[in-house]
């Protein structure tokens, strides 16, 4: 991968280009870096790259046309497509992802600004992207491109050869890299955990992953929404007392139960008398409320179903949608990016509900009162024949009908 640095300080680079891992990369050839002095482009005997801001207020704003002039000439130097990025406080915010498209690229342009900036024309008609490295100011772009400069080159092939692994770094997979220990394995009475020491791989690997896990939650919930999890791992994480229904950056998350009827490969599904789609019998679980707690009160609640035993977890599934919150949940009444775990879990209902295939809910509830709700027994087969919602839990109920 090719790096341009366009700047008026090509000195400043030194030390970093030459030193450990990036000089190492460098030598061998799987980065290059090409340094260029803005002021090669200057017009006048003064070499000079700025001038006062129209409009008046502080400071000096860098001119146009040595950039201009300086972007197309370092464009020229390669034929490979060239992307140019201004370092600056009001660019994307760099990140593991941002990281990882710059590194897609074959070549990069480092543009580094001084004074108060640059002209905006070349910001319109010559540069790709701005990229800032945090919400304060520095004094000028090399630090940063220097740091972006840094982060890509790990990202290529070959660049931190037996030095690093970029596998469980923290960021990749959108979690924090786990507690590290070296020798020795006691210093001034503190010990190593156990298990490093046991040379199980196995545990080891549970071990760093737990780690991991724990600490994005602890420090950085806000990496959760886009983390690469299993969805047990979601369930178990989110579905922990006090974390069932919880607002994280723009996402609320939702344990939902569906405690679903299952006698003999059929399952017990539910519509009310207006509607013509049939559903699982479920429901959201409460801040602090266990599994099996809201499942039995699901059910209780829904068709006061008595001596209703909780089994095994059918399946787990995920769901993401955007929709206004529910006025009683954090951010009640926004319009939230949601991110749903549906955890299935199979009962058993009493005996003399499984003797027929359709009654009312009032029949199932034991009340007098008339209940708008029909129930009905359904073999996997016909799953398809009725209106289930959400279609997209036919699949995975017949699949799970099927296993048992
Ligand atoms: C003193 S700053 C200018 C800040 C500008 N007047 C503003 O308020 O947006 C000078 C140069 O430093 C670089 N710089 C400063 N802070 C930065 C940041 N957080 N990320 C990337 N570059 C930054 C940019 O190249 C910028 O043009």
């Amino acid at each position: 991968m090719r790096f341009d640095i366009l700047t008026i300080f090509p000195g400043m680079f030194d030390g970093p280009l030459s030193e450990s891992i990036l000089g190492r990369a460098r030598e061998a050839g799987h980065i290059s870096v090409h340094l260029h002095d803005l002021r090669d482009w200057a017009h006048d005997r003064h070499r000079t790259v700025d001038d006062y801001p129209f409009g008046g207020g502080a400071g000096m704003v860098m001119k146009p046309e040595p950039l201009f002039e300086a972007i197309e000439a370092i464009a020229s130097e390669d034929p490979a497509p060239l992307f140019r990025v201004f370092l600056s406080p009001q660019g994307r915010r760099l990140d593991r992802a941002l990281v990882g498209e710059l590194a897609q690229q074959e070549r990069l342009l480092l543009i580094c600004g001084r004074y108060e900036g640059i002209d905006q024309r070349v910001l319109d008609h010559a540069v790709d992207l701005e990229v800032s490295i945090g919400d304060f100011v520095v004094s000028g772009g090399e630090l940063p491109a220097m740091l972006l400069l840094d982060a890509v080159a790990r990202q290529v092939p070959g660049v931190l050869g037996s030095e690093g692994s970029l596998e469980e770094e923290s960021f990749d997979g959108g979690l924090l890299e786990y507690p590290q220990y070296t020798r020795p394995a006691e210093f001034n009475g503190w010990t190593v955990p156990e298990v490093l020491l046991s040379g199980n791989h196995a545990a080891i690997a549970a071990w760093r992953r737990a780690q991991r896990l724990e600490r994005t939650v602890d420090r950085r919930p806000d990496l959760l929404p886009h983390a690469d999890l299993t969805a047990e791992e979601r369930a178990k994480l989110l579905g922990d007392p006090g974390f069932a229904q919880v607002r994280v950056g723009d996402t609320i998350f939702h344990v939902r139960v569906a405690a679903v009827a299952v006698h003999e490969g059929r399952v017990l599904l539910h519509r009310t008398a207006s509607d013509s789609i049939w559903s699982l019998p479920g429901g959201r679980l409460r801040v602090g409320e266990r599994v099996e707690e809201a499942v039995r009160r699901e059910l209780r609640e829904e068709a006061e179903m008595k001596n209703v035993v909780a089994g095994e977890v059918l399946w787990v599934d995920e769901n993401f949608f955007e929709a206004r919150s529910a006025q009683d949940g954090p951010g009640r009444g926004e319009l939230l990016r949601h991110h749903e775990i549906g955890v299935y879990v199979a009962v058993e209902v009493p005996e003399r509900f499984t003797r027929r295939d359709v009654f009312r809910g009032r029949e199932l509830a034991g009340t007098e009162h008339e209940f708008a709700l029909e129930f009905r027994w359904v073999a996997p087969a016909d799953l398809d024949a009725l209106d289930v919602r959400p279609a997209r839990i036919v699949p995975a109920l017949r699949q799970a009908l099927a296993g048992r």
